[in-house]
């Protein structure tokens, strides 16, 4: 990378860094103003940058001093960048039940599989697996039903020792079949427009007692940040995407 590029890198990160601390308005700004100026490569490295600087700061709930073991979730595809695998992986760590809005392939599935609570620990998948254009951007697939089953190899370990439980539903319907339940955390990674953000927040939340986490991705995306401004509004944590409150 030529050193004017690498200046101008640092210069972002540092008025990134700034940004963020408690003023997410202008740091969801700044990613849209970022977007156009960077090949979304750069943009992540940028986050990327900001990731390992908030490092410290932001996480209240322990330091990330262990290193997680992501490997297997690294290997699926999916939209999570390792350094929020590693995270997600050590939010979800010894949890007893968690619930996913949002599993795809099986990318972040995976990561809170591998690390919840043995042998009781229990995952609930939730994804429609419709087969949608916004799969188009990494894979061929538009079918929802070879994307069930490609979801269904990469967690088949985990599947048939009862860890990961999959409900293919829409979340509207899930929440019905699943209201009353309890999770120690849940995982918003669904529809990210602000609508369904919004109501995913609203069916789930809920089902969280106090103390647990709802933690969810792609906070810069607007539809996503507005939803959780209004509906929660500060929250715990953010680290790359991901962001989450502890209840
Ligand atoms: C961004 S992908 C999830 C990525 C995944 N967490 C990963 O680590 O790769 C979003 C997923 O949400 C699912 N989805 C979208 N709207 C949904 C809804 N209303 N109910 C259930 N799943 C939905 C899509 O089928 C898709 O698989």
């Amino acid at each position: 990378m030529d050193p004017e590029r690498v200046k101008a890198f640092m210069a972002s990160a540092k008025a990134w860094k700034e940004m963020v601390g408690s003023r997410h308005e202008e740091a969801a700004q700044f990613h849209e103003v970022a977007k156009a100026l960077y090949t979304p490569d750069d943009l992540q490295f940028q986050v990327h940058l900001r990731a390992i600087e908030i490092h410290r700061r932001v996480i209240k709930h322990g330091s990330l001093h262990a290193h997680m073991d992501t490997v297997r979730a690294e290997q699926i595809r999916g939209w999570m960048w390792p350094i929020e695998l590693q995270m997600l992986a050590y939010l979800a760590a010894g949890m007893r039940s968690i619930c996913e809005i949002g599993s795809a392939f099986g990318r972040s599935t995976r990561a809170l599989g591998d690390h919840v609570a043995k042998p009781n620990g229990r995952v609930y998948a939730i994804d429609s697996w419709a087969g949608a254009g916004h799969f188009s951007s990494i894979t061929n697939e538009v079918n929802g039903e070879d994307d069930f089953n490609v979801f269904k190899v990469n967690l088949q370990d985990l599947i048939d020792a009862g860890t990961v439980i999959p409900i293919r539903m829409k979340s509207k319907e899930a929440a019905e079949k699943l209201k009353g339940s309890q999770y120690d955390m849940v995982f918003i990674d669904g529809d990210h427009s602000y609508a369904a953000c919004r109501s995913d927040i609203k069916l789930f939340g809920p089902m969280l007692g106090s103390g647990s986490l709802l933690v969810g991705h792609d906070y810069y995306q607007l539809g996503v940040f507005r939803a959780v401004k209004e509906e929660i509004g500060n929250v715990d944590g953010v680290w790359g995407r991901l962001w989450w409150v502890r209840m």
